[in-house]
């Protein structure tokens, strides 16, 4: 038997579909959308965009409920406090990232009209997204994101590999109870 209890179901759910749609959207946004030019080609990549990022900003705001309401597992353990706290505060920050990139999505939308130029087709694209202040911002938030994934799947390895814990079952399914 696993040393930790698990995650509830629901959250183990929305955990990795929330992994899956924020890394795809992260590399799409940087190596397809910032590079398309601002015509025809762009509308439907970005209606896509748009779509998914409202649907991860949705699932994050709906999995903070979720984790408030279900039990949670024990706090999980490096044996170093100081990588104890630093691990805490990461999940912390992946939150803040994923709805941080959700409001200044939609803060460049309103500002550049897209949901008009977008949906219905009324309107231009603007030539340069950065004129918008939360662009700029959305870029930092992504390049953020990318950073705190990259050392909670670290975190996630170290525990697994190195200190074989098995904590990642805890955000499985297939628990008896
Ligand atoms: C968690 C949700 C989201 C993620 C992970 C995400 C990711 C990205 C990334 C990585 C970029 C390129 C940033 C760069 O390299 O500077 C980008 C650009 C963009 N995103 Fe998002 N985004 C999200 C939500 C949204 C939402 C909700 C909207 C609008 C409703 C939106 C609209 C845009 C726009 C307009 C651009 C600029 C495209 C350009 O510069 O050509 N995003 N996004």
């Amino acid at each position: 038997m696993s040393a930790y209890a698990h995650y509830d179901r629901k959250l183990v759910f929305i955990h990795w579909l929330s992994a899956f749609l924020i890394i795809f959207m992260l590399f799409f946004g940087m190596l397809v959308l910032k590079r398309l030019p601002s015509d025809e080609s762009k509308l439907i990549p970005l209606a896509i965009h748009m779509i998914i990022g409202l649907t991860i900003l949705m699932i994050t705001l709906i999995r903070i409920l979720v984790r408030n309401m279900t039990p949670k597992p024990i706090p999980a353990t490096t044996g170093n406090r100081m990588l104890d706290i630093i691990g805490v505060a990461v999940h912390y920050l992946l939150y803040l990232g994923a709805i941080g990139m959700g409001i200044s999505g939609i803060g460049i939308a309103v500002q550049a009209r897209l949901f008009q130029s977008v949906f219905e087709r009324v309107g231009p694209l603007p030539q340069n997204f950065y004129i918008y202040p939360p662009r700029i911002g959305h870029g930092y938030f992504a390049l953020a994101l990318l950073a705190l994934i990259g050392l909670h799947i670290a975190a996630a390895l170290y525990h697994q590999i190195i200190l074989k814990d098995r904590l990642l079952s805890r955000m499985w399914f297939g628990h008896k109870g």
